[in-house]
C-alpha cells in the first residue's frame, strides 16, 4: 500500500434535538475505531462528523424551550455535556466537525439545489401525503406500517402543500444496479431490504422543499420554501470538503467517500436518495455505505420519551471511556442489533479487560520487576512451548486486518482476546515463579517474560483503535517505543529491545463489584424514568356554568406575530405587534417573558381574545390577551402559548 493513500470516513450528522444516548455513541465509536485503524495502517484519513440542525422538529423543540432555533442548537452542540463535549469525552478523533447551520454549508446547499433545478431534476408540484415529523420523512400510503411510520412506528400526519420534487424515479434502474453491484452497500442483508421495500415497489419522486416552517436552508429562487432537511443534511459529506464553497478544502483529495457509517434506519437515505442526487449533480457516488445495527434496550428502541435511554456520561464516568468503547465494539456484531444491559457491560469489562488483558499486563510487568529489577537480561533459552505464543502472534496482524477491512470488528476483538488468553495460559504452563527459584534458570525465565512482553506489544497495538488511551498507558508499562509499534512491526516477532525495561503503572481496568454497580445504575435509570414521566398538575375544573350567549360574546382570533420585544424595566412582560387580519397592527402585552425569548415567536400564528377592554401595563396599552395553556410539572410552573397551523390566516375567528 502507498503510505499516503487516502481514506474518507463519516458518521451521520446528529440531530441536536436532545442529549445523545449510548446508541448514538455506538455509531460514533464504531466509526472512530475504523478511522483509527486506517490511520494505524498508514492511510491519510479524513474523519468527519457533525450535526444536522435544521427542520421542523428542531424548530418546535426551540419554541418549547422558549429560545430561537439557533440558540437551541448552539446549546446542545456547543454547551456543557453537549455533542462536542461527548465526542471529546469518548476520545473521538474526528478531523472535522460540520454544523449544517454553518454559513458555507447553507450557501453550498442553495447552489446545489439550484443546480438540480436547472438541470431539470427538481421541479415544482404539489405534495399531498403522509409525513413523519420525528423522522422528517415523507411516506406513501403503501409504505406505512399499520398506518404508522415504518421507521419509528409513530403516527404520521397528512400534509398538503406546494413543493419542489426531485426526480428520484428517473434514477431507479441505476440505483438498482449500484445496489446489486455487491460493494456499495453492506452488510449484504441491507441490499435485499432496499430492493424489496423500496426499489421493487417503484421509486416515487421525492418532495424536497417545505413551506410550512422556516427553520431550514431557504430556496433562494423561491421565497417561502426551505430545502428538505435530508437534502441539506446529505450534502454535508461534500460541503465539509469544500464542494460548492471556498471555505473548506479537500474535495479533490478525499471524494468519493470510502465509507459512510450509518444506522440501519437511515440506510434508505444513504443508499438510494444520496446516490441519485449525486448522479444528478454529476459527482461520484461513495464507495460504500455500511448500515450498522441498533443498540436496543429491553428488546426495543431507546427513546427519551420512554425514559429508557442510557447516558454515556454516567457509564464513562463510572467505568472509564475505554471500557465503554471496548464493550460497544465487543459485545455485538456491527451489522446486527444488540440488546444493551448494565449487567452485560460489567461482566464484559470484568472478564475481558480486568481479567484477561489486565492480568496479563500486570502479572508480566510485576514479574519483570520482581525477578530482574525491571530490566530483562539479554541471555535467552528457547523451548518448544514458546511457539504456542510466537507462531500465532506472527499471523495475528494479517488475520486482524482481514476482519477489520470487512467491518467484522467484533471478530477482530475476539481474535486478539483469544491470543491474550493463550498467553495467560502460557504463564501457568511455564510457571515463572518456579523458574525464579534458581539463578541457573534466568535465561529461560527471561525468554518467557520477553515472549509475554512481545505478545502484549502486538495485542495492545491491535487493540489501540478500540481503547486508545489505555493502550498508550500500557505501552509505557511494557517499555514499548513508538517506533516499535508501527504497522509493519506488528507483523514481526522480536521487535522489543532484548534488554527491555518495564515500569509499574496503575491498574488499567479495576474489577467492578457487579451487584453494587447494578444497584447504583438502577438508581440512575429510575431517575431517568421519572424525568420522562413528570408529575403533571393541571388547574381544578370550574363547577359553575357559563351562559352560551356570554361565551359567544368572547371574540377569539388567530393573530400572527409581526414583532415581539421585551418591555423595558419589566422582567415579565413581552410586547407583541400582531397582524389580526384588520390591516391595523394590534398591540398586546403578555406576562410570559420567563417562558419565551421574543425572537422565537416572530412569524408564529397564535390565538388571542381581542374584545377585552384596553388595559395599560407599565405605561403601555394592551388590546387583548394571548391564549396559553398552563400546568405545573414536578412543581414547576409551565406555560405554552397556543400556536396554531400557519395555514390559518390572521383574523380567522375561533368558534
Ligand atoms: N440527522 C440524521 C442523519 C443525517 S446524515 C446525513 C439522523 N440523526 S440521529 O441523531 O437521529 O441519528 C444519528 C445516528 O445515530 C444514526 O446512524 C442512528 O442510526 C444512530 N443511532 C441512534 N440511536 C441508535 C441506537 N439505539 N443504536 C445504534 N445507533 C443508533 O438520523
Amino acid at each position: 500500500m502507498q503510505s499516503r493513500d487516502t481514506f474518507y470516513i463519516t458518521t451521520p450528522i446528529y440531530y441536536p434535538s436532545d442529549k445523545l444516548h449510548i446508541g448514538h455513541t455506538y455509531c460514533t465509536v464504531a466509526t472512530d475505531t475504523i478511522a483509527r485503524y486506517k490511520r494505524m495502517c498508514g492511510y491519510d484519513v479524513m474523519f468527519l462528523t457533525g450535526t444536522d440542525e435544521h427542520g421542523q422538529k428542531i424548530e418546535e423543540k426551540a419554541i418549547e424551550a422558549g429560545v430561537s432555533p439557533k440558540e437551541f442548537v448552539d446549546g446542545i452542540v456547543e454547551g456543557t455535556k453537549g455533542i462536542k463535549d461527548l465526542w471529546q469525552l469518548m476520545n473521538i478523533s474526528n478531523d472535522r466537525f460540520i454544523r449544517t447551520t454553518d454559513d458555507y454549508h447553507v450557501k453550498a446547499v442553495q447552489r446545489i439545489f439550484k443546480k438540480m433545478y436547472d438541470n431539470g431534476d427538481i421541479y415544482k408540484g404539489k405534495y399531498a401525503g403522509m409525513y413523519c415529523k420525528p423522522c422528517e420523512s415523507f411516506w406513501t400510503e403503501n409504505q406505512l406500517k399499520e398506518g404508522n411510520c415504518p421507521d419509528c412506528g409513530r403516527s404520521v400526519q397528512y400534509y398538503e402543500e406546494e413543493a419542489y420534487f426531485f426526480r428520484l424515479s428517473k434514477y431507479a434502474d441505476k440505483i438498482r444496479e449500484l445496489l446489486l453491484g455487491g460493494e456499495f452497500l453492506e452488510p449484504a442483508s441491507r441490499v435485499n431490504e432496499m430492493i424489496k421495500n423500496f426499489i421493487d415497489p417503484g421509486l416515487e419522486d421525492l418532495c424536497v422543499s417545505r413551506t410550512s416552517f422556516t427553520w431550514g436552508v431557504p430556496v433562494d429562487f423561491d421565497e417561502g420554501h426551505v430545502v428538505y432537511v435530508w437534502v441539506d443534511a446529505l450534502f454535508n459529506y461534500m460541503t465539509a470538503l469544500g464542494y460548492q464553497n471556498e471555505d473548506r478544502d479537500g474535495y479533490e483529495k478525499y471524494w468519493p467517500a470510502d465509507v459512510h457509517m450509518v444506522g440501519k434506519e437511515i440506510v434508505r437515505f444513504h443508499s438510494i436518495i444520496w446516490p441519485a442526487m449525486l448522479m444528478s449533480v454529476g459527482e461520484q457516488v461513495p464507495k460504500k455505505v455500511y448500515g450498522h445495527g441498533w443498540l436496543l434496550l429491553g428488546g426495543g428502541k431507546m427513546s427519551k420519551s420512554k425514559g429508557n435511554v442510557v447516558d454515556p456520561y454516567i457509564l464513562a464516568e463510572r467505568f472509564g471511556v475505554d471500557a465503554l468503547r471496548y464493550f460497544l465494539m465487543r459485545e455485538f456484531p456491527l451489522g446486527s442489533d444488540g440488546n444493551y444491559s448494565n449487567e452485560l457491560l460489567i461482566l464484559r469489562i470484568n472478564s475481558d479487560l480486568a481479567n484477561d488483558l489486565g492480568n496479563l499486563l500486570s502479572r508480566t510487568v510485576a514479574m519483570v520487576i520482581k525477578y530482574f529489577g525491571g530490566t530483562l537480561p539479554e541471555e535467552r533459552k528457547f523451548e518448544e512451548i514458546d511457539l504456542e505464543v510466537i507462531n500465532p502472534a506472527s499471523t495475528l496482524r494479517d488475520k486482524y486486518k482481514e476482519l477489520m477491512d470487512s467491518y467484522h470488528t467484533q471478530d477482530a476483538l475476539i481474535l486478539v482476546l483469544k491470543h491474550i488468553s493463550r498467553a495467560n495460559k502460557y504463564i501457568d504452563e511455564t510457571s515463572p515463579w518456579v523458574l525464579a527459584k534458581s539463578e541457573e534458570n534466568n535465561p529461560r525465565l527471561a525468554s518467557v517474560l520477553y515472549n509475554l512482553l512481545e505478545t502484549l506489544r502486538i495485542c495492545l497495538s491491535l487493540l489501540r483503535p478500540f481503547i486508545p488511551d489505555s493502550c498508550e498507558k500500557a505501552f509505557e508499562q511494557i517499555g514499548a517505543k513508538p517506533s516499535e509499534l508501527t504497522w509493519d512491526n506488528l507483523g514481526v516477532w522480536g521487535i522489543l529491545d532484548a534488554k527491555v525495561s518495564v515500569r509499574k503503572g496503575d491498574t488499567l481496568f479495576p474489577r467492578i463489584d457487579v451487584q453494587k454497580e447494578l444497584i447504583e445504575l438502577e438508581k440512575f435509570a429510575e431517575s431517568m424514568r421519572q424525568e420522562a414521566a413528570p408529575e403533571i398538575i393541571t388547574e381544578p375544573y370550574t363547577e359553575e356554568f357559563v351562559e352560551f350567549e356570554t361565551f359567544l360574546k368572547s371574540d377569539y382570533r388567530a393573530v400572527k406575530v409581526i414583532s415581539c420585544e421585551k418591555v423595558k424595566k419589566s422582567d415579565k412582560l413581552l410586547k407583541f405587534t400582531l397582524d389580526d387580519g384588520t390591516g391595523n397592527p394590534r398591540q398586546i402585552l403578555s406576562g410570559i417573558a420567563k417562558f419565551y425569548s421574543p425572537e422565537s415567536l416572530v412569524g408564529k400564528t397564535l390565538l388571542a381574545i381581542v374584545n377585552l377592554p384596553p388595559r395599560k401595563m407599565m405605561g403601555t396599552e394592551s388590546n387583548g390577551m394571548l391564549i396559553s395553556a398552563v400546568h405545573s410539572e414536578n412543581g414547576e410552573e409551565k406555560l405554552n402559548l397556543i400556536i396554531v397551523d400557519d395555514k390559518i390566516p390572521a383574523g380567522a375567528k375561533l368558534c
